[in-house]
């Protein structure tokens, strides 16, 4: 953590005064740490005590009163090297979802380029309402790494889940996040992403509900970690965060195989998560097929190009390539021959079964199989399946 630079946001919650001994135990690992807190918060924790702990002034407005002195949340975003919010109130974190930056807390958190990670606390009862919940779900899709509250005493003396995450397990995620940050730096990573689209006549297409959203968290991920990152994604509504992604967006199996081909022959990890569509049309009209022109109609196919196996063809030694797999029937062996199939180190097995897994969700519940072995994880967020999924890749 050494010459790391932190942010540590602080909201108004009475947990505030554990905050005092996460900056001292940050600040004991050589982190440098700047505090951003908010109005309420200061009701809670003086910024004194802050401010003598960090050795720098404590952050809270955007202008000093007397001196007109203006306090830039976009500076404070590019110098993190990460930001903690501990204690996080369920108001904070209803702004963050959903960007409301009213105070400089938040503002910061939007200018924030680098990982952000959120120690929720607040009584029982707001951290079970649906709407905190779901602005949980909101941060976790944005890529927001959440310190899930413990349960024990409340300030309120109701017993149940609420209390924020002791400082030392704080100090410990925070340790874990800073290894695994750079542990991809000088790498390449290739990922194919979404659906394809196969055009039948301008205005039609066979496509499927891939959202996309398993390859861009595993983009994210590798991103997070130091990766070069070239996303080949067929059509969706994402949008991509982190400057060390590489976008190419293209619409067609072919399109994203000649795509594939390029970026994957110099990657040292390549990811085939794309739901490619396994046929096109044979033609694609040139003008709108009419309706009253027929009462039937037959598309003729056309098999596309399987990705996977023609840049698994290509796999020189030392690069590790990982494809994923939806089966409903023997899930474990049709996962293995697709991986002698297409020279696969890896396949990552989603279960249609498993509730909550698979397309348009913002969950999933995989099972990674190599050669060697197999391993079920639990339903988690995308961005913690896509962890996972880097932590299994050996190089
Ligand atoms: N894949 C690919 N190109 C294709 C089909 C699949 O790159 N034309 C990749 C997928 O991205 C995935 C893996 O291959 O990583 C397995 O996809 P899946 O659809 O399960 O395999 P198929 O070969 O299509 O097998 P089947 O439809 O018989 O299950």
């Amino acid at each position: 953590m050494k010459g790391k630079h932190i942010v540590l946001g602080i909201s108004g919650g009475i947990a505030a005064y554990k905050s005092a001994h996460l900056l001292r135990l940050l600040v004991k690992q050589g982190a440098e740490v700047q505090v951003v807190i908010t109005p309420n918060g200061k009701e809670f924790i003086t910024p004194v005590t802050l401010s003598a702990l960090s050795g720098k002034p404590v952050v809270s407005e955007f202008f000093t009163a007397n001196s007109g002195e203006w306090h830039s949340h976009v500076d404070l975003g590019i110098w993190a090297d990460l930001m903690v919010i501990a204690p996080a109130t369920a108001s904070t974190i209803g702004k963050m979802a959903n960007g409301v930056a009213d105070n400089m807390l938040v503002t910061t958190y939007l200018s924030a380029k680098e990982h952000v990670m959120v120690a929720p606390a607040m009584d029982l009862d707001m951290w079970a309402h649906p709407s905190t919940q779901r602005n949980i779900a909101t941060l976790e899709a944005d890529g927001v790494e959440i310190i899930y509250p413990a349960s024990g005493e409340l300030a309120s003396h109701l017993v149940g889940k609420g209390r924020m995450e002791e400082p030392e397990n704080i100090v410990e995620r925070i340790r874990e996040y800073f290894g695994r940050a750079g542990s991809l730096s000088g790498k390449k990573v290739a990922i194919t992403a979404g659906p394809t689209y196969e055009r039948i006549d301008p205005v039609r297409f066979i496509g499927n509900y891939s959202s996309g959203k398993m390859g861009f968290a595993l983009a994210e991920e590798c991103a997070a970690r130091g990766a070069e990152v070239a996303l080949i994604a067929g059509p969706v509504a994402l949008d991509v965060k982190s400057p060390r992604i590489r976008r190419i967006d293209v619409e067609s199996a072919v399109e994203m195989r000649d795509a594939a081909l390029r970026e994957f022959a110099d990657a040292d990890i390549g990811i085939f998560s794309a739901a490619v569509a396994d046929y096109r049309p044979e033609t694609t009209a040139g003008s709108k097929i009419k309706r009253e022109k027929r009462d039937n109609m037959t598309l003729e196919l056309v098999k596309n190009p399987d990705i996977a196996a023609e840049c698994g063809a290509a796999k020189r030694p030392g690069q590790f390539f990982v494809g994923f797999a939806l089966e409903t029937d023997n899930e474990l062996s049709n996962s293995r021959s697709k991986l002698e199939r297409k020279h696969l180190d890896m396949i990552v097995l989603n279960s249609l079964r498993d509730k909550g897994a698979g397309f348009r969700t913002d969950t999933n519940k995989v099972t990674i199989v190599t050669r060697e072995a197999e391993k079920s994880y639990p339903l988690k967020s995308k961005r913690e399946v896509a962890a996972d999924i880097i932590d299994a890749i050996q190089l």
